[in-house]
């Protein structure tokens, strides 16, 4: 007979008690495989419980199949091949990651200001997709994302970044980290590619991961050294132009020429412009992106509404050029998109009723008043700080002028709940020895928030404002 310890009061039900009783002592071969289990009478006798209990147990260990049924005969043990379940001790202990680190005040460069989201006219669009009107959404869409949205951005790309392209040629993907490696995809095992350096360490990690080689370029404060390009034997280059992620500068217009001249050069040469964070431009005229220079199909354009909408949307993209196009279309012949339809729809109508132009409108006044506020307050500090990369973004570089290391003055800030950046975290070769310099992104702080927190981290650094005499 059976012997199971059933606690009446325990706030597992007897059934599902009893269904775990046996099913372990079938797994642990308690019960051999073909042995008769007793019959429901016999054991709520035995254990003076409901018939009816031992049914729903019985009936959920047949419908898992660790016991058979013979008609009029009675319930025997299967064979069962391999065990379907780990038993609790046998669970590996959960790893526990370290914990990101929070800080009072976080100039992290991938934040952006939440207060000025216009939820209740993402809410009324996404509201009136959420209905039988658009049950067809339910059904999976186009691979290359929606037509409606691809058509949206096409529109965007001419008018505000000189993209001139088709919704044809645009691909939408759930962020740059999931399109990048599509765009690897599409050439040889052999390509070699040029990354920037210091650059996006996302970047870095993907062609990393997928075992591409790579040369690392260095940047200047005209952008990435095409000079040093031309030197490598490399056929792609991954560039941040309108500007230069992580150190803010902007690609020059003698540059920009010398990098479409140099991807004219050869057929396998190609340029990705990542253009993330292009509508945000504080001095001078907006700068047209790359590839509204190239006359050779040679630029493949990535963009993102990471920056203009919301990280958590997931929601980015890259335009072909014709050639490539047809290689996509034999690599990824049964993909499906990354990004759910009622997302894609919702992001569509919002940009058709030009809702997101008015929402850049604004977020351009937010960000420039940040800026223009975290400018002016550095300047007082001009002699121990200078800043770069300020003309676009939602990030500045700062390089400080100390006795102290790059990590000591990191340290001393997160000692004072202070989250700021070193730029060496952003290199390919972090081993070099670098200055003291710092990401700075001022997109998440509120505008108030500005001025005390650079006096706390000057404060924190024992840096003085400048004497009276300095000016800048
Ligand atoms: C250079 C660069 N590209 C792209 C992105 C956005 O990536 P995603 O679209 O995966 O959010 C960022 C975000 O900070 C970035 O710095």
């Amino acid at each position: 007979m059976l012997l199971f310890q059933l606690e009446k009061d325990n706030e597992k039900p007897l059934y599902d008690q009893l269904y775990n009783g046996i099913k372990e002592a079938i797994i642990s071969k308690k019960i051999a495989v073909g042995e008769k289990l007793p019959s429901k009478r016999k054991l709520a006798d035995f254990l003076n419980i409901s018939q009816t209990t031992i049914e729903i147990a019985y009936a959920q260990l047949l419908a898992e199949g660790y016991i058979m049924s013979k008609t009029r005969v009675g319930y025997f043990v299967e064979a069962i091949d391999e065990l379907p379940y780990i038993q609790q001790d046998t669970i590996t202990p959960f790893i526990e990651y370290p914990k990101k680190k929070t800080y009072k005040i976080d100039f992290n460069p991938s934040s952006i200001d939440i207060d000025a989201f216009p939820f209740q006219t993402w809410r009324k669009y996404a509201k009136d997709l959420f209905d039988n009107a658009s049950k067809e959404l339910l059904l999976t869409g186009e691979p290359q994302g929606e037509l409606s949205l691809r058509t949206e951005i096409a529109n965007y790309l001419y008018q505000s970044r000189g993209v001139v392209c088709s919704p044809e040629q645009i691909v939408i993907g759930s962020g740059t980290e999931q399109l990048l490696p599509m765009i690897l995809r599409l050439f040889s095992e052999d390509t070699c590619f040029a990354l920037e350096n210091p650059g996006y360490p996302a970047v870095h990690r993907i062609f990393a991961q997928h075992k591409r080689k790579v040369y690392p370029i260095a940047v200047d404060e005209e952008g990435i050294m095409i000079q040093t390009l031309e030197k490598t034997h490399a056929h792609v280059a991954y560039i941040t132009p309108s500007h230069q992620f992580p150190t803010g500068a902007v690609l020059s217009a003698t540059r920009r020429a010398q990098a479409l001249n140099w991807a004219a050069q050869s057929s396998t040469h190609y340029i990705i412009e990542d253009d993330y964070d292009s509508e945000f431009r504080y001095t001078g005229k907006p700068i047209p992106a790359l590839h509204a220079l190239d006359r050779n199909d040679k630029v493949i354009y990535m963009s993102t509404f990471t920056k203009s909408l919301m990280p958590s949307l997931r929601v980015a993209y890259f335009v072909l050029p014709p050639k490539l196009l047809a290689t996509y279309n034999d690599v990824f012949n049964y993909y499906s998109s990354t990004v759910p339809r009622f997302d894609q729809h919702i992001v569509a109508n919002f940009m058709r009723d030009g809702h997101f132009a008015k929402h850049l409108n604004r977020m351009r006044k937010i960000y420039r008043k940040k800026h223009d506020k975290l400018t002016t307050i550095l300047e007082k500090y001009s002699a121990s700080v200078k800043i770069t990369g300020e003309q676009a973004g939602m990030h500045i570089l700062l390089d400080v002028q100390h006795t102290l290391t790059e990590k000591q003055l990191q340290q001393l800030a997160s000692q004072a709940g202070i989250g700021i950046y070193p730029l060496l975290d952003y290199r390919l070769d972090p081993s070099e020895p670098s200055k003291a310099q710092f990401l700075l992104g001022f997109g998440g702080i509120p505008v108030q928030a500005i001025e005390p927190s650079i006096e706390h981290l000057m404060d924190c650094w024992s840096i003085q404002k400048n004497h009276p005499s300095i000016t800048k």
